[in-house]
């Protein structure tokens, strides 16, 4: 008798986690963390119509309606938290002409006055000439607290904070450095107000330590020290030069490698991940496919939401609300925007508006 009632209670648990999974759809995972979904994640800002990371691509994507401001945080030599997205800062400004001796040099190689000496506009317009505008040039770099000024700026358009640390095997600390800039400023007294993501599992683990209560993502990634990939290449040593086609080819080694992931996600205190895409016009951020629907629906029955990085399109949109994401990461925070049928201002209005 003993060994029926038990096993009863064993159906029966198995029975109720098995609806909970059901009933752990995206929208309410979202909700139990005060996250908006489907969220809007305005990537380095509105940076394809503005250089990324700079005051007018933030100021466009607070005004056009975003949810959250994406940055990647890293430390200068002095110890100040400042937004650069890559390790070096040869792409994104005039480093190599100011500082030739360290053109390669890593961000904590220079102190934030250097820093603030470097024009972080000018390379958007060269690159982009269709939409270059003179105001970009000479943009600074900016700091954590200057994106916090930028997101407090208009009580009518509130948008939250979605935070990266960057390289942060480069910046022990950096977590509890995050945490005390983010206390002064009164940030972490909202749920869902500020959203912390790595793809680092250390990282992920110090964040959570230091910021219990704020949500994580672990962002997921195809590659020999991330998700092995089927093909045991990165595209690195692959001698591949078409990085998008080396790319749409990878895929986690098997299902299992996947899962496991997921299960990294919820050991560190993650509520969901933030998986790569392939993009229909493939291009510089098009990446591994990880937003399949079995994908999604894994993660969403481990009570983990998924924000999906990084797409431009329309069609790529359509295609990761098709297959179950609860949020997309954008340069183009308008037109996502617009896809929801949320109102956006049109970019050039935006930004003209905002004196640019
Ligand atoms: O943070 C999500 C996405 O931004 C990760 O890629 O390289 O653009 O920081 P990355
Ligand atoms: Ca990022």
């Amino acid at each position: 008798m003993r060994n029926q009632i038990a096993s009863g209670l064993a159906l029966a648990a198995l029975f109720t986690a098995s609806t909970a999974s059901a009933n752990n759809n995206g929208q309410s995972l979202a909700a139990a963390h005060g996250i908006p979904h489907p969220a809007v994640i305005a990537h380095r800002g509105a940076s394809y119509d503005a250089p990324e990371s700079t005051t007018p691509a933030y100021l466009l994507a607070r005004e056009q309606g975003a949810d959250y401001l994406e940055l990647d945080l890293q430390r200068t030599r002095d110890g100040v938290l400042v937004v650069v997205h890559d390790d070096v800062l040869s792409r994104t400004s005039d480093v190599a002409e100011r500082f030739p001796e360290r053109k390669a040099s890593p961000v904590s190689a220079f102190t934030l006055a250097e820093l603030k000496s470097l024009d972080a506009g000018s390379w958007f317009n060269q690159a982009y000439p269709e939409r270059a505008r003179p105001s970009f040039r000479k943009l600074p770099i900016l700091t954590l607290d200057e994106v916090i000024d930028i997101a407090e700026g208009n009580p009518e358009r509130q948008p939250g904070l979605y935070i990266e640390t960057k390289v942060p095997q480069q910046f022990p600390g950096i977590e509890q450095d995050l945490k005390t800039r983010l206390e002064a400023r009164g940030w972490l007294d909202r749920p869902g107000r500020v959203v912390l993501q790595t793809f680092d599992r250390n990282s992920l683990a110090l964040l959570h330590q230091a910021m219990p209560q704020v949500p994580k993502i672990l962002l997921l990634w195809v590659g020999t020290k991330a998700i092995k990939p089927a093909s045991g290449q990165d595209f690195v040593d692959s001698g591949v030069t078409d990085k998008a086609g080396f790319y749409a080819r990878q895929q986690p080694r098997d299902q299992a490698e996947f899962l496991r992931w997921l299960g990294y996600a919820r050991q560190g205190g993650a509520v969901g991940t933030g998986p790569s895409a392939r993009r229909t016009g493939l291009g510089e951020q098009s990446y591994a496919d990880l937003i399949q629907p079995w994908m999604n629906q894994a993660s969403h029955a481990r009570g983990l939401l998924v924000h999906v990085y990084t797409l431009d399109e329309p069609v790529d949109f359509d295609k990761a609300m098709k297959a179950g994401v609860d949020g997309i990461f954008t340069n183009r925070a308008g037109a996502l925007l617009r896809y929801y049928q949320r109102p956006a201002e049109p970019e050039a209005a935006a930004l003209e508006r905002l004196g640019y």
